[in-house]
């Protein structure tokens, strides 16, 4: 028995997805424990293209249980879409999906909130998702919250939303000079959903605390990166859960004593999307080309990515935080067409070089990154799955990533699909 965690290592879009479907094939139980549908993990299933926003990327192995954990806020549109996508893909999830009844759910407000803050003018641009993401969880913090549970009392659920709406009404008219959709038409659209949702939803704390205790493996899968994390990111240019592996603990309702090890995934390089500072973001020529060779545009959103150079700053902070055992390098064939590959080992201040990630955004927008070079290999590693296999100017990367931050490599990733996988190590 083992309970594993996988969580990103930078601004999301580390490939978790293509890694949690390869690490799931040990697994017993794929978990995901916070975010919502703002996450893209992008699957390449029997030739085809998924992309999943809520359900676990263990769900495209058949027999494995798949749970969505209390930390998750779903849009339930969003999951119904999503159910109905795998299954017109043939895949039979019906006993083995399972939603926590504390998970938040996302209703009509909290999208018009979200897209009105963020395109208003008015307030701070953070560059959101616009899928309600962070109002939804505002409400949870403020205990206003509709959780899956409610659902199962048609008058109860009425009782509350009524409140809630009527509050968010006024506050959203005032604010953002906006209408919501009358009340009756938002509380007949969950009255519509709840029974294709209740089929799925029960106790997962519960649930995975009888699985641990009957031996088996459990996958915690993490949205987003670690510099998303609502406390140990970029604040306030985050998402507004906790991404790091700490989530899985309070999002899934699984003690920290029993977590055995914590897998941190890594691309070879590093994007973020929307606003917020990004010390090795490249603005030229080869962010183009990162951009490019790397098909850089968000998985959930369609945004162009913005793109920079890997941040070993980055690295070491998110192998602290969330006690990282082993790494997975993703997308290292996006280098390929490179004379010279940089990587970042400090922010310059000033007279002062940071080795550690500023809590202040300002410091972080204007110090300019310490970097060491690479010899690039300008040979092709799309599909090598041996290490030895590699150029050796790309093997020589790997292995100084690894030394310098002093954390073995799982896998490396040189392709989306399963079979495009250089493996060192197992996870179970
Ligand atoms: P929100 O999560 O929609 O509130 O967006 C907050 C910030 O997190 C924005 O910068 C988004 O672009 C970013 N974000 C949210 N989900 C993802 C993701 O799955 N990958 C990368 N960035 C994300």
């Amino acid at each position: 028995m083992s309970v594993a965690v996988v969580a990103g290592m930078q601004w999301g879009d580390e490939g978790k997805g293509k890694i949690v479907d390869l690490l799931a094939e040990k697994a017993d139980v794929v978990a995901r424990y916070q975010g919502g549908h703002n996450a893209g993990h992008t699957i390449f299933y029997r030739g085809k293209q998924f992309v999943l926003h809520l359900i676990p990327s263990g769900i495209f192995h058949e027999n494995k249980l798949c749970v969505i954990g209390n930390g998750v806020v779903i849009d339930p549109q969003a999951l119904i879409q999503e159910m109905d996508l795998l299954r017109e893909a043939g895949l039979d999830f019906e006993d083995r999906l399972v939603i926590s009844d504390r998970a938040n759910i996302i209703l009509p407000y909290h999208c018009t909130s979200d897209k009105s803050r963020e395109s208003g003018g008015k307030f701070q641009k953070i560059g959101t998702t616009g899928r309600g993401i962070g109002p939804s969880y505002a409400d949870k913090i403020a205990r206003v919250g509709i959780r899956m549970c409610d659902l199962k009392n048609e008058t109860w659920l009425k009782e509350i939303l009524r409140a809630t709406y009527d509050e968010k009404k006024v506050i959203i008219r005032s604010l953002y000079n906006h209408d919501l959709p009358p009340f009756d038409a938002v509380f007949t659209e969950l009255m519509e959903v709840r029974d294709t949702l209740l089929r799925f939803v029960g106790d997962t704390h519960v649930l995975l605390q009888e699985q641990i205790r009957s031996g088996k493996n459990i996958l915690c899968e993490g949205a987003q990166g670690t510099m998303l994390d609502v406390d140990h990111g970029t604040y306030p240019f985050v998402t507004s859960s906790n991404a790091s592996a700490g989530g899985a603990c309070t999002g899934l309702g699984i003690p920290p004593t029993q977590i055995d090890r914590v897998v941190g995934v890594i691309k070879a390089y590093t994007t973020r999307v929307g606003e917020g500072p990004f010390p090795t973001e490249l603005k030229d020529g080869c962010g183009e080309m990162l951009r490019e060779q790397g098909h850089e545009f968000g998985a959930t959103t369609g945004r162009p990515r913005r793109c920079g150079w890997f941040d070993a700053v980055v690295a070491r902070y998110a192998i602290r935080l969330n006690g990282i055992d082993a790494m997975v390098l993703t997308k290292i064939d996006v280098l390929d067409k490179f004379d010279t590959i940089r990587v970042c080992t400090g922010y310059r201040d000033g007279d002062r070089v940071y080795q550690d990630v500023p809590a202040d955004p300002h410091i972080l927008e204007r110090c300019q990154p310490v970097y060491i070079e690479f010899k690039g290999w300008k040979e092709n590693t799309i599909g090598i799955d041996s290490i030895d296999k590699l150029p050796a100017n790309a093997g020589k990367y790997i292995e100084e990533l690894s030394r310098l931050l002093e954390v073995p490599f799982l896998m490396v990733s040189t392709g989306p699909e399963r079979e495009q996988t250089i493996r060192l190590g197992s996870l179970f």
